[in-house]
């Protein structure tokens, strides 16, 4: 396995549309470990493949968060099949938006149908906190960011001030 850099918005590569994966090749299965490996390192609770600069509709959760044992889901080609009309509000954040948290309101309840690492095809109901997980990295792959779910006054706030500690991070590394 290997760590890989995650990109930090604003980003064109954050805002594309992710392309399905055909099959689980080594190749992909390779992608999958070293994103969880990356989330772990991070630490974080979940990880799209456009984070890391690939454009496939791949992602990684474990809604363990460090506290119990080790949950991790490698999942491709995610399809919310059904959600519930109940909302919930939760604070998120991101690895590609660090330091800054907003509350979100997604259905509470989903069913996911996806593409294992072993190729397989998968059905999971989730709620709560892993709920959320899943919905905020699938956002991901359709190019949008916890951010475009608030106030466009907030998302510039937050969006200006993270290029600006790009630019000054970039400036320093130089
Ligand atoms: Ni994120």
């Amino acid at each position: 396995m290997a760590k890989r850099d995650i990109i930090i918005a604003p980003d064109p590569r954050l805002k594309k549309v992710c392309t399905p994966v055909d099959k689980i090749d080594s190749e992909t299965a390779t992608l999958m470990t070293d994103m969880l490996e990356t989330m772990y390192a991070a630490p974080g609770v979940g990880l799209a493949a456009p984070q890391v600069g690939v454009s496939k509709r791949i992602i990684v959760v474990d809604p363990a968060r460090g506290k119990e044992s080790p949950n991790p889901h490698m999942i491709a080609n995610p399809e919310i099949v059904w959600s519930s009309e109940d909302t919930k509000v939760h604070e998120e954040g991101c690895l590609s938006l660090p330091q800054y948290y907003e509350e979100v309101v997604r259905p509470d309840r989903i069913r996911l149908q996806y593409l294992n690492e072993n190729n397989e095809k998968c059905e999971l109901e989730a709620d709560g906190f892993f709920s959320v997980v899943i919905q905020h990295e699938m956002d991901h792959l359709d190019g949008v960011l916890f951010v475009d779910h608030i106030s466009s006054l907030k998302r510039g706030m937050i969006l200006r001030k993270l290029k600006k500690t790009k630019k000054q991070m970039a400036q320093e590394s130089n």
